[in-house]
């Protein structure tokens, strides 16, 4: 590949694939990398610049692979180094650059240090080893509480207890130790010197901890936090830079960084630090004109200050799938009401409508776009699960007060007109018997199709020079119409008040929907060229 466009991230289209999900080769009912190899023809049709592999390393899979028990290696139901090195080569070829997984917060129990620490003192301080509360050290150590249920420790066989942020099955690494910095910052170095193009990381913002481990307060502010946006993170990801920025051309460090205020998220931002992060206020805004807008204003003033690309996102493996949000009267997304609003009443057609709008907006702003895999096809989420089917740790830990995430995980339909969809067995979570019309298959000729609209819209912003990174200026609108240009001639135009509105002066480059004469229907985005 060329280095000539080092910068590639500011701006590319880059395709999630959840590995569990996407194709299954072998027919084992989990998807694999061969099954990876064979569809980048469809990524490359689809028109992406980049795909992002949520793990792909050995694991038990406590948490679809977020625990991780080797980092050097790929999980055996996905393959072996081998078939990584030959995928990773073959998407080179296309002109498609490799983001990989990297989960820097916690590991596996399953971890070689983790065992060994089991029985040799000297392993624990790579973790949060503690000694409980009570008499007989029978309490944990403080009261956090786990991310995903539960409390965030866990007693082994001699009475100690160690941390988990999330599941019993990923212990948290310690970071204040200098053999897990030395270590991570091997392990880039070992997938750069295999051709990955940058790494996306896991709970960037909770690797550090108070090292006084001290109870939670509830009367301080959200971030920092014990074990949230400490400013002693700033130094790992400094460190990580350099890494990156020792391989010609560089490589990008793209953090997964949930945080409240915009300010602290841009500090992970600055020059010598992350080169992106995900932007979850936009994935979590509501349908909405005003609150949109606002989004948009804010998520630019905060990466302008430190000169960074801005990232548009309205899906991933964690949250649920934004056809069915937005087809709903609460269309925002936070993760502690998922458990209410599972399950409420869904609009398919106008969540579908909505979506094909907000995914010409996502695609027209600023900055570099993602894709969810599905996202594309237009897949709801799917509610129904059986609690037998049903994987994530989050719902178990939970007791199955809040149904998790798996809903947004059912392997891709690719074919056919029954599950499993094109794949040699039924899926690791069942595929519902109504996706015959959002296979692969059945979109692929029907210009009206989701899958349709991705093509023409990626295909575009990749012509169009105005578009991805760059400047963009809001232009005059009726209220709750967002409308913006973005280089020399070209607009778009978002309806979000309930009825048609007047379409502005220009030719029709593409619609997210049909147009009704000289006007533009609630719900419906246009891209324009103007004058
Ligand atoms: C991130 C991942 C999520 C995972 C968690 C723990 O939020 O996106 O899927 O469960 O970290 O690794």
């Amino acid at each position: 590949m060329s280095t000539a466009d080092a910068r590639w991230w500011r701006d590319a289209a880059i395709y999630q694939i959840y590995p569990r999900s996407f194709a299954d080769d072998n027919g084992d009912g989990v998807g694999d990398l061969a099954g990876v190899r064979a569809r980048l023809g469809y990524l490359r049709d689809l028109g992406v610049d980049a795909i992002w592999f949520s793990p792909w390393f050995p694991s038990p899979m406590a948490d679809a692979g977020y625990d991780v028990a080797d980092y050097r290696d790929i999980d055996p139901s996905f393959g072996t180094l081998d078939e990584a090195a030959a995928l990773i080569a073959e998407a080179h070829a296309l002109d498609i650059r490799i983001i990989i997984d990297i989960v820097p917060n916690h590991t596996s129990t399953a971890h070689a240090w983790f065992q060994r620490a089991l029985t040799d003192a000297s392993y624990r301080d790579r973790f949060w080893f503690r000694d409980g509360r009570g008499a007989a050290g029978e309490l944990p150590p403080n009261d956090w509480g786990s991310i995903f249920g539960g409390p965030a420790w866990t007693r082994v066989a001699d009475g100690q207890w160690y941390l988990h942020l999330f599941d019993a099955g990923q212990p948290d690494f310690n970071w204040d130790n200098p053999l897990v910095r030395e270590e991570f910052e091997d392990v880039l170095r070992f997938w750069f010197d295999r051709g990955v193009d940058g790494i996306r990381i896991d709970s960037a913002a909770m690797v550090v901890k108070d090292p006084a481990l001290p109870d939670f307060d509830p009367a301080s502010p959200p971030d920092p936090h014990p074990w949230n946006d400490r400013d002693e993170i700033h130094d790992v990801y400094r460190g990580w830079r350099r890494v990156a920025d020792g391989y010609p051309g560089g490589r990008a460090l793209i953090g997964e960084v949930w945080l409240a205020d915009p300010q602290r998220f841009a500090l992970y931002l600055r020059p010598d630090e992350l080169h992106a992060a995900f932007n979850f206020d936009f994935l979590g805004c509501p349908w909405d004109a005003k609150a949109l807008r606002r989004c948009v204003d804010e998520t630019l003033d905060a990466h302008a200050a430190v000169g960074a690309p801005a990232t548009w996102v309205l899906s991933n493996h964690d949250v649920t799938r934004h056809v069915t949000r937005y087809g709903r009267t609460e269309t925002g997304f936070e993760h502690h009401l998922r458990q209410t609003r599972h399950l409420a009443p869904t609009d398919l057609a106008l969540g579908t409508r909505r979506a094909r709008a907000a995914a010409l907006l996502t695609m027209a702003l600023p900055g570099s776009v993602y894709v969810y895999q599905g996202e594309e096809l237009g897949l709801p989420e799917v509610e129904d699960l059986p609690a037998a089917a049903r994987q994530d740790p989050i719902f178990a830990r939970t007791g199955g007060a809040d149904p998790g995430r798996d809903g947004c995980r059912v392997p891709l339909p690719w074919s056919g007109t029954a599950p499993p969809y094109g794949s040699g067995a039924p899926g690791w979570l069942p595929q519902p018997a109504d996706w015959a019309q959002w296979t692969v298959q059945a979109q692929t000729d029907d210009p009206s199709s989701m899958l349709s609209l991705y093509r023409r819209a990626l295909a575009l912003r990749r012509a169009e020079p105005g578009l991805g990174d760059g400047p963009m200026a809001w232009l005059d609108a009726p209220a709750d119409v967002l409308a913006f240009t973005r280089g020399d001639g070209f607009a778009c135009v978002v309806n979000l008040s309930g009825g048609p509105v007047d379409l502005p002066a220009g030719a029709v480059l593409l619609a997210s929907g049909p147009l009704d004469g000289g006007l533009l229907p609630a719900d419906t985005s246009v891209w324009l060229r103007v004058s």
